[in-house]
């Protein structure tokens, strides 16, 4: 009988788990970063955003970056013929922006899949720095302003998910620790790490 009661304890307890487990990350991910908003609408907007584990958000931003710096380059093109006397201003943000869509997306999205999330903050990082280099390059009178503030807001809010602790946590305990959770040594995992003092992008303990 005694047997039955634990019995019907652990099982209620697995239940809440997976509850728990199951719940969107986006809201909590979201209030570590400098934007709430911004982020939250940017995750919602995406399909796999309420599934995602906090590398899947990364992944999302990221996608994000990738769409503004197209757009912001399909910009560029236009005011080629707009604002000929921009020419120089124009190159130099062409080339920045094809810097962010060649190497600072495709670096960003390999770190994240090969495990290693904290390699891809750089990439992430410099996209917001090549949008504010072609800004400055306009001497104050720049016509991608407002492109050029979505960027590193952007650039911005997936960066602190890069710091954020959730995805130290997924790094130190493996990237699906939410679904061991049941498991003895994910739980102890869990728990040893709400007490540690994580530096960002370094073993926790
Ligand atoms: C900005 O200022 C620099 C140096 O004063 C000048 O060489 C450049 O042509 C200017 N660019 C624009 C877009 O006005
Ligand atoms: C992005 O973050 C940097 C560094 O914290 C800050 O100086 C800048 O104002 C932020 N930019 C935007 C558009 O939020």
């Amino acid at each position: 009988m005694k047997m039955m009661k634990v019995m019907m304890l652990i099982v209620m307890m697995m239940m809440v788990m997976v509850m728990v487990s199951e719940g969107s990350i986006i809201e909590p991910t979201c209030k570590e970063t400098p934007d709430f908003n911004l982020c939250v609408s940017l995750l919602n907007s995406d399909p796999r955003g309420s599934s995602a584990d906090t590398s899947g958000l990364a992944l999302i931003l990221i996608d994000k970056i990738k769409g503004l710096a197209t757009k912001t380059l399909n910009e560029i093109n236009g005011l080629y013929k707009k604002r000929p006397e921009l020419k120089r201003a124009l190159d130099e943000c062409s080339r920045r922006y094809k810097t962010i869509l060649n190497a600072d997306v495709p670096e960003a999205i390999e770190a994240i899949s090969k495990g290693v999330p904290k390699f891809g903050e750089d990439g992430v990082i410099d996209a917001g720095v090549e949008a504010s280099v072609c800004q400055g390059g306009f001497n104050g009178s720049s016509p991608l302003t407002s492109l050029t503030k979505s960027m590193q807001k952007i650039s911005n809010v997936t960066r602190a998910i890069f710091y954020s602790n959730s995805i130290v946590k997924e790094e130190a305990c493996g990237s699906s620790w939410p679904s061991l959770a049941l498991n003895i040594d994910s739980k102890a995992c869990v728990v040893s790490l709400q007490n540690i003092q994580f530096n960002r992008g370094r073993t926790c303990w």
